[in-house]
C-alpha cells in the first residue's frame, strides 16, 4: 500500500518535471524581429532565477497546482506592490510587462479590495484568495486603478502591510482627462446614448473657469492626490512610472521598477517587440506565447478645442511642479 503512494508520488513528482523541461524555452535562443533589436546586449547579463521559467505562467501554475505532488510549495501572498494607479496611465500595460519577469506573477483580475466597501468588508483572508498562486521567493502584484483616488484606500493599505511598495503611473494630465473622457465616451456609444463633449464637462460654462468638480479632470491633480497619501507612506515607498515613455520605449522605464522592486534584471529586449501594425508593443513570453494588448487600449482620442486644451495645461501647470518637486521625477510637460 505504502509501496503505491510511493510510486504514485513518484510518477507526479516526474510528470511535472517533464513537464517543465519541455515547456522551458530560453528567451535568449530566439531570433530577435528586427535587427536593431538585436544590437548591443542589456548591460549585465540576465541573471538566472531560482524559478522555473515560467513563461506561461498562469497555465504553468494552474496545473501545477493541480498536481498534488507540488502543491507544497505554490502559495497565494499578499501583495509585496500594488499599482495604485492612474486611471487611464497606462496600469494594463504596466502590470502586463512586469509579468515578463521570471520573479513575478501578477493578479490577472484588479481586485477592488481597498474601494470597494463591500469587498473590504471581506476581510484580508478574503484578498489574499484573489491573488495568484506564486512560488515562495516570487513577488505577486495586484492593479487597480482608482485606489489613487479613492479617499480611503491609503489608510488601508496602511493597515495590510506598511512596507507595502506602491507604484504609480502616470501621463501628461491633459491627455490622461481626455483619455478619461474618450472611455466614458465609447460606453455611452456603445449604448447608443449620446454625451456631452469634453469642452462642456471640463470647463464650468458660467465662469469659464476649469471645472475642477468633473472627475477626469481632477484625476489628473496627482500632487494633491499623492499628498492624501503621504499622510500614511513616506515617498520612498513610491515609485513613479512614466506612461508615455512606457509605451514609447518601455525597457527603460520597466528596469528602473526592477531597481524599485528589487530584483535582478529579468525583462529582456527579447520580451517585447514592436508591432508597428497596432503601434504599440507587444509581449513575447516564450517563441511560441506573445500577446499583445488589448486593442482598446489605443483608440484615438476627439479633437479638443486649442483653447481648452490651453485653459487645462496653464491649469494644471503649478500642480505639476509640485508633483515633479515631491516625487523628484521630473517630466516635460507643458
Ligand atoms: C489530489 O488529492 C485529492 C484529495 O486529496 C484527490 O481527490 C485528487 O484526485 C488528487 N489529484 C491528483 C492529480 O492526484
Ligand atoms: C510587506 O511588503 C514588503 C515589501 O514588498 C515585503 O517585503 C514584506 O514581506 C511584506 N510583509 C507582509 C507581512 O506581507
Ligand atoms: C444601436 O443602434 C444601431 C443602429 O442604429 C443598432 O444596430 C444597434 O443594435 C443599437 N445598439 C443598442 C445597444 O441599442
Ligand atoms: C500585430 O498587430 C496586428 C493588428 O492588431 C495583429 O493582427 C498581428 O497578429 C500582430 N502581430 C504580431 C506579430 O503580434
Amino acid at each position: 500500500m505504502m509501496f503505491l503512494q510511493l510510486a504514485v508520488l513518484l510518477s507526479l513528482v516526474l510528470g511535472t518535471l517533464l513537464y517543465l523541461l519541455t515547456h522551458s524555452v530560453h528567451l535568449d535562443r530566439l531570433q530577435p524581429m528586427c535587427p536593431v533589436e538585436s544590437r548591443a546586449p542589456p548591460a549585465g547579463d540576465p541573471v538566472q532565477f531560482p524559478f522555473p521559467p515560467l513563461q506561461y505562467k498562469r497555465g504553468l501554475l494552474h496545473k501545477l497546482r493541480r498536481s498534488n505532488a507540488t502543491t507544497g510549495r505554490l502559495i497565494q501572498q499578499l501583495p509585496h506592490a500594488v499599482i495604485i494607479g492612474v486611471r487611464k496611465g497606462g496600469t494594463r500595460a504596466l502590470l502586463e510587462m512586469l509579468n515578463l519577469h521570471p520573479a513575478v506573477v501578477k493578479a490577472s483580475q484588479e481586485v477592488h479590495f481597498f474601494d470597494n466597501d463591500h469587498n473590504y468588508g471581506r476581510g484580508v483572508a478574503w484578498y489574499r484568495r484573489r491573488m495568484p498562486f506564486s512560488l515562495p521567493g516570487q513577488i505577486t502584484i495586484e492593479k487597480s486603478p482608482a485606489y489613487f483616488v479613492t479617499e480611503k484606500v491609503p489608510e488601508r493599505i496602511f493597515r495590510m502591510n506598511l512596507s507595502v511598495k506602491l507604484l504609480v503611473i502616470v501621463r501628461e494630465p491633459t491627455t490622461r482627462a481626455i483619455s478619461d473622457y474618450t472611455q466614458v465616451l465609447e460606453g455611452k456609444e456603445r449604448k447608443n446614448k449620446t454625451y456631452h463633449s469634453f469642452e462642456t464637462l471640463a470647463v464650468d460654462s458660467s465662469t469659464r473657469e476649469v471645472n475642477t468638480k468633473y472627475k477626469a479632470v481632477r484625476t489628473s491633480v496627482y500632487a494633491k492626490h499623492l499628498e492624501h497619501w503621504l499622510e500614511f507612506f513616506p515617498v520612498q515607498q513610491f515609485h513613479v512610472v512614466d506612461g508615455d515613455r512606457l509605451i514609447t520605449d518601455p525597457l527603460p522605464e520597466l528596469r528602473l521598477v526592477e531597481r524599485f522592486l528589487n530584483l535582478a534584471h529579468g525583462i529582456s529586449r527579447d520580451n517585447l517587440y514592436f508591432n508597428s501594425t497596432r503601434g504599440f508593443y507587444c509581449l513575447r513570453f516564450s517563441r511560441r506565447f506573445s500577446k499583445c494588448l488589448a486593442g482598446s487600449k489605443g483608440r484615438p482620442h476627439p479633437d479638443v478645442d486649442p483653447a481648452v486644451l490651453d485653459k487645462l495645461r496653464h491649469f494644471y501647470r503649478p500642480f505639476n511642479q509640485k508633483f515633479y518637486q515631491i516625487t523628484g521625477r521630473k517630466f516635460d510637460w507643458p
